[in-house]
C-alpha cells in the first residue's frame, strides 16, 4: 500500500463530502448510499467527524476543514447545555472538537468547553463501585445501568487525563485510574479477551451479570470492544507509565492477532459467534491498527517491529477489500458492523474512517494526537 497515495485520496474524498455536506454532522449512509445530518447531537459518534477534519487540517491546512470541524464543535454546545442525555461518550464527543481545536489552536473558549466536559464525565464515577457509569438508558438486558460500565469508556478516559493535565488537578486523572484498574480486574479474561459489558448491584458492590452487549453473547468476543481495550489501555499507559496498562494491551492485543489472522487480517464482529452468517468488522480492525501503533510507541525496537507490522496487516486488509475512494460517494470504509443485534453490518460508519485515516497518518509519522 502506498501511503501517500492513500491520504491523498482520502482527502480527496473527504473534501468532497465536506463540499456536500456544509455543517451536518455524518454517522452512516443512508439508503441512496448519502449521508444524512446526526439525528441526535447526544449520539455517541458526533465528534469523528470534526476528529477526521482536524486531522486532515493538520496535514493540509485547508480552511475548510477547520471551519466544518468548528461548526460541528459549536453545534455540540446544545449537547453540553442540554446536559441530560450526556453519558459516558462525552470523551468522544469532546476529545475530537474542542479538544482537537485547543490543541491545534490554543483555542481558550475551546479548552473550556474541553473542561465542561471532562467535569460531567467526572460526575459519573461511582467511588463504591470504583466504574464510571457508562449509560443513563436501560440498555443492559433488565439490568439497571446505574451499576453498569462498559469496555469501550476506556477511550474516553483521555478526557480526563487531559483535564488533569490542564488543571494540575489530580482528581479527573485518579478517576480515570480507578475506572481503568476495575475493567482490569473484571473485563479482561486470561485469555486476553474482554467482555463488552459488567453490572455490579448499585447497593451491595456485588458483580451480578456480564450481558453480551454489542457482542453475540454473554462470554462471547466482540471484536471492536476487543480493540477499544488495546487502544484504551495503551493509552492509559502512555498518560500513567503504569506497565500493568501496558501489558494488558498487549494482551488484548495478541489474541485480537491470533483471531484476525484466520479471517486475512478482517476481523469478524464477533471472535466468538456462530459460523454462519459471516458478519466482518473493519472499525474493530481500524480502531486496533491505531492502538498496535500506540503500543510500537511505547516498547523497545524488537518489539516495536510486532506492533507496527501488524497495524499494517490491519490497514492493508481494509485498503484492499473494503475502501470506496470515489469522491462522489459518501463513505470511505465499508465492512463496519454498527450494531450486531440489530442487523446493522457491513456498512460505511464514520469511525471507520476516522480511524482508518488516524492509522495512515500515524503510520506515515504524521497528524496528530487527538487522545
Ligand atoms: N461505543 C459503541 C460501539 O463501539 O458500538
Amino acid at each position: 500500500m502506498d501511503l501517500n497515495k492513500t491520504l491523498e485520496k482520502i482527502t480527496v474524498k473527504i473534501l468532497a463530502e465536506a463540499e456536500r455536506l456544509g455543517e451536518k454532522i455524518p454517522y452512516v449512509p443512508a439508503a441512496d448510499g448519502m449521508y444524512t445530518d446526526s439525528q441526535s447531537i447526544y449520539w455517541w459518534t458526533n465528534g469523528f467527524w470534526a476528529g477526521l477534519l482536524w486531522q486532515l487540517y493538520s496535514v493540509t491546512e485547508n480552511e475548510l476543514f477547520k471551519r466544518l470541524a468548528q461548526s460541528s464543535e459549536e453545534r455540540l454546545d446544545a449537547a453540553l447545555d442540554g446536559f441530560e442525555n450526556v453519558d459516558h461518550d462525552a470523551g468522544f464527543l469532546w476529545l475530537h472538537t474542542a479538544g482537537a481545536n485547543y490543541r491545534l489552536t490554543g483555542n481558550k473558549r475551546s479548552e473550556r468547553r474541553l473542561l465542561h466536559a471532562a467535569t460531567l464525565l467526572a460526575g459519573r464515577y461511582n467511588p463504591e463501585l470504583r466504574i464510571i457509569r457508562a449509560w443513563n438508558e436501560q440498555w443492559m438486558k433488565g439490568y439497571d445501568t446505574a451499576g453498569g460500565a462498559i469496555i469501550d469508556t476506556m477511550m474516553n478516559l483521555p478526557l480526563l487525563y487531559t483535564a488533569t493535565d490542564i488543571t494540575s488537578d489530580p482528581r479527573f486523572g485518579n478517576i480515570a485510574v480507578r475506572h481503568a484498574d476495575t475493567m482490569l480486574e473484571y473485563m479482561l479474561r486470561p485469555d486476553g479477551s474482554v467482555n463488552h459489558q459488567i453490572v455490579f448491584d448499585i447497593n451491595t458492590g456485588e458483580l451480578i451479570a456480564n450481558p453480551g452487549g454489542q457482542g453475540y453473547e454473554s462470554g462471547s468476543s466482540w471484536s471492536r470492544g476487543q480493540a477499544w481495550a488495546i487502544y484504551g489501555y495503551a493509552i492509559s499507559y502512555r498518560y500513567t507509565g503504569e506497565i500493568r496498562y501496558l501489558d494488558a494491551a498487549k494482551r488484548v492485543a495478541a489474541y485480537f492477532m491470533a483471531n484476525t489472522s484466520l479471517t486475512e487480517y478482517v476481523p469478524l464482529a464477533d471472535f466468538r459467534a456462530p459460523d454462519e452468517p459471516v458478519y466482518y468488522d473493519t472499525t474493530a480492525g481500524a480502531i486496533a491498527a491505531c492502538g498496535l501503533l500506540e503500543i510500537s510507541e511505547h516498547v523497545n525496537d524488537f518489539e516495536k517491529r510486532l506492533y507496527k507490522k501488524s497495524a499494517e496487516l490491519l490497514i492493508n486488509a481494509i485498503d484492499e477489500k473494503w475502501c470506496d475512494y470515489n469522491p462522489s460517494n459518501d463513505g470511505i470504509v465499508d465492512g463496519g458492523s454498527a450494531s450486531y443485534h440489530n442487523n446493522m453490518h457491513h456498512e460505511k460508519i464514520i469511525y471507520g474512517d476516522y480511524f482508518f485515516t488516524e492509522a495512515v497518518l500515524r503510520l506515515m509519522g504524521k497528524g496528530f494526537y487527538i487522545w
